[in-house]
């Protein structure tokens, strides 16, 4: 990858030509990695998430005029609209995480000035990093400072979250954005997906946070994502019947959906179960991974990978055959999926000093086992959003 300097002087060049001139203002937004927590943001549960090193920039001029016009240095490619009439657009799909922020900050009564943005991105894109938060909530940011709207990250968060849901048309939960928009450099994020707050339990200087990417790419406009959705939530409504109080599968103890067996079809009754585990490893994971208890990390990221293939059945072979690849590399301490699963992205715990060996190795027996060239690199926590000082 090349260097902050390179990477300003990349865009700052491709925005001459583009725009003519120099931008006024760089935001960034970063992407992330759960650590643990597998679709529990949804039903209002726990997950433990980071901001990584990997961010989305727009670097930007403002209009007096109320065209924005967007371009992707990743892509190559741009468009204009005009925040009077935002419509979706076929031609150029990445730009509806732009058109979408703005649409909805318009109609929660905020006021847009245009402006020429140009996007470059490290986030690898459909991987399971949050590529689409990262430019939701890099455009949120640049909204924020240009037009003075005065959001906090939570806020600003939720705005985008709704700009996925409802403009996009991708029924999410809130972990992408609230990573990306409220993190803090060198932390990682227990993040409480009903109450929108988050502590940051330490994380032991030895362990290194390792993504291997599958290469297999995943999209989550199918069927699956909202599949899930929809199974956890009838699980809660039949539930909800039974222990009144119960809003979602937040409010559920394994031992009341137990006892609630035979009211649940036995996929939606997995389906809760790895939800409810899962939740209880998040908090689990946070402890385990401040004191480093290897014994406790080997065996909570193991849990949450069966529960991930059987219960959940988010798994894939790609998948199946990378967890095997990093299970035994050098200086491994756990292994997990990350994301929304069927492929993308997974996680890995290193011993800090075996990063490289690590590597190597998962690379090696990923590309045996599958044919695929995986990659294979290190991620530090990383600043929420923000406005980018550059020299
Ligand atoms: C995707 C969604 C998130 C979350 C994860 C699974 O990243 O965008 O809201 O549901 O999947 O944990």
């Amino acid at each position: 990858m090349e260097t902050v300097s390179e990477r300003v002087a990349q865009v700052r060049a491709a925005f001459a030509t583009l725009y003519g001139g120099e931008p006024t203002l760089w935001v960034q937004a970063p992407g992330r990695v759960d650590l643990m927590g597998s679709h529990t943001d949804y039903n209002e549960g726990y997950v433990l998430t980071m901001p990584i090193d990997r961010t989305t920039w727009i670097a930007a001029r403002p209009r007096d005029d109320r065209q924005v016009r967007i371009h992707s240095l990743n892509l190559a490619s741009g468009e204009s609209f005009g925040l009077d009439d935002i419509q979706r657009s076929e031609a150029a799909p990445w730009t509806n995480y732009v058109r979408g922020v703005a649409k909805v900050l318009q109609d929660e009564g905020y006021a847009l000035c245009g402006f020429d943005g140009l996007v470059h991105s490290t986030v690898p894109f459909s991987s399971g990093l949050s590529s689409s938060a990262a430019l939701e909530v890099a455009t949120a940011t640049l909204f924020n400072e240009l037009c003075g709207l005065g959001l906090d990250p939570v806020r600003l968060a939720v705005l985008c979250q709704r700009a996925e849901n409802t403009f996009v048309g991708v029924n999410c939960g809130i972990l992408d954005q609230y990573t990306s928009a409220a993190g803090r450099a060198g932390h990682v994020l227990l993040l409480d997906c009903r109450h929108l707050t988050h502590t940051v339990p330490p994380l032991h200087p030895d362990i290194a946070i390792v993504i291997c990417d599958t290469r297999y790419k995943r999209a989550l406009t199918g069927s699956e994502y909202p599949q899930r959705r929809a199974q956890c939530e009838s699980a809660a409504a039949t539930l909800a019947q039974r222990y009144p109080g119960v809003r979602t599968l937040r409010d559920v103890t394994l031992e009341q959906l137990d006892a609630a067996r035979t009211l649940l079809d036995d996929t939606v009754y997995r389906r809760a179960r790895f939800i409810i585990q899962e939740n209880q490893r998040v908090l689990d994971l946070a402890g385990a991974l401040s004191t480093k208890d290897v014994p406790c990390i080997a065996a909570l990221t193991a849990e949450s990978f069966a529960g991930a293939r059987d219960l959940y059945e988010i798994v894939v072979p790609q998948m199946e055959a990378m967890i095997a690849a990093m299970r035994c590399a050098p200086g491994v301490l756990g292994a997990r999926q990350a994301g929304a699963g069927f492929g993308g992205c997974m996680v890995a715990f290193v011993e800090r000093g075996c990063v490289e060996r690590f590597g190597e190795h998962v690379r090696a027996a990923y590309q045996a086992a599958t044919g695929i060239e995986g990659t294979v690199f290190a991620v530090e926590a990383a600043p929420g959003a923000g406005v980018l000082t550059v020299g």
